[in-house]
């Protein structure tokens, strides 16, 4: 009888741990988004346009809806907003959309995607449109992207190809620091492009035989270059 029972709740836990990892995997809003419906939409947060786009980029529509949806009060704004979206996406109309009448125009009325996608997912798409493209993440984006557009594109390249998480400029980390690189190596750009494409060991003392790795096949030549370049420049800051 026990080990009846025992059996039995297995079975049963495992049932709902199936059934879980099965929803959830299942219903992945920014996958499903981008599954369903990034064909058209521009997805990007900030939002590219192009000159020949198919749709508004998703940014511009969660927030048009948001802004032009009647709601009693704020708490019920969302829900609404994702109760348009589910019906509008299966049945899209000229008089229903909040697009302007010259954007509504130049892309004319969305195609129903009936039978393309389910309400259960339409609800996960929208949970996810509203919680992804808000003003809050927006701006966190933008400064980001400010703050790469400032930088040198050797500091974005060593970002890009995580330099950065073995080297810092005045600092020794992983490895030895930029600054004292291009104080040993000066103007010796050509060394620093080999020494970046071949990687190293045991140059260093105090780096516990730690190995730089090889970039040869992982970053192109012009890349190595500017990088190695802005190595160099760091030598000012001792
Ligand atoms: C075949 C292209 C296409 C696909 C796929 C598509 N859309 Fe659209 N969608 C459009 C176009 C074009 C418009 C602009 C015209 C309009 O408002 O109907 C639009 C408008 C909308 C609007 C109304 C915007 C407003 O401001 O009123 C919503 C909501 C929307 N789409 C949601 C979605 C969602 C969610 C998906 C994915 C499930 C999706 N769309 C997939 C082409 C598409
Ligand atoms: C996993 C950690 C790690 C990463 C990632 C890393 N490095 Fe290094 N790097 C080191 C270590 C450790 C040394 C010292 C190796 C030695 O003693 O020979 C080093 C040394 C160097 C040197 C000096 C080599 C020499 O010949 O003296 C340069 C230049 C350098 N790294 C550039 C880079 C660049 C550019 C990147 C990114 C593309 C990078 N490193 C990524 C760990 C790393």
């Amino acid at each position: 009888m026990m080990k009846i029972k025992l059996l039995l709740s297995i079975v049963i836990l495992f049932a709902f741990v199936a059934c879980d990892t099965k929803e959830k995997s299942h219903l992945d809003g920014a996958q499903l988004i981008k599954q369903k419906c990034a064909s058209c939409h521009n997805l990007d947060l900030p939002p590219k346009t192009f000159k020949d786009e198919k749709a508004p980029p998703m940014m511009a529509v969660a927030f048009h809806i948001k802004d032009f949806i009647d709601a009693s009060n704020a708490s019920e704004k969302i829900p609404k907003a994702i109760e348009f979206i589910k019906d509008y996406v299966i049945n899209p109309s000229a008089s229903k959309s909040f697009c302007d009448k010259k954007s509504l125009q130049s892309y004319g009325v969305m195609p129903s995607q009936k039978g393309k996608v389910t309400q259960d997912e339409l609800q996960v798409i929208g949970e996810y449109m509203f919680e992804h493209y808000s003003v809050k993440n927006l701006t966190e984006a933008q400064a980001l992207q400010n703050k790469l557009n400032k930088m040198p594109r050797g500091e974005r390249l060593a970002l890009k190809y995580n330099c950065l998480t073995c080297h810092k400029l005045n600092k020794d980390l992983v490895g030895p620091s930029f600054a004292k690189i291009a104080n040993k190596y000066k103007d010796d750009s050509l060394y620093v492009q080999e020494s970046i494409k071949e990687g190293s060991v045991g140059r260093w003392k105090n780096f516990r035989g730690a190995r730089m790795p090889a970039f040869r096949d992982k970053i192109a030549d012009e890349d190595i270059v500017i990088l190695s370049e802005w190595i160099l420049k760091q030598s000012k800051v001792p």
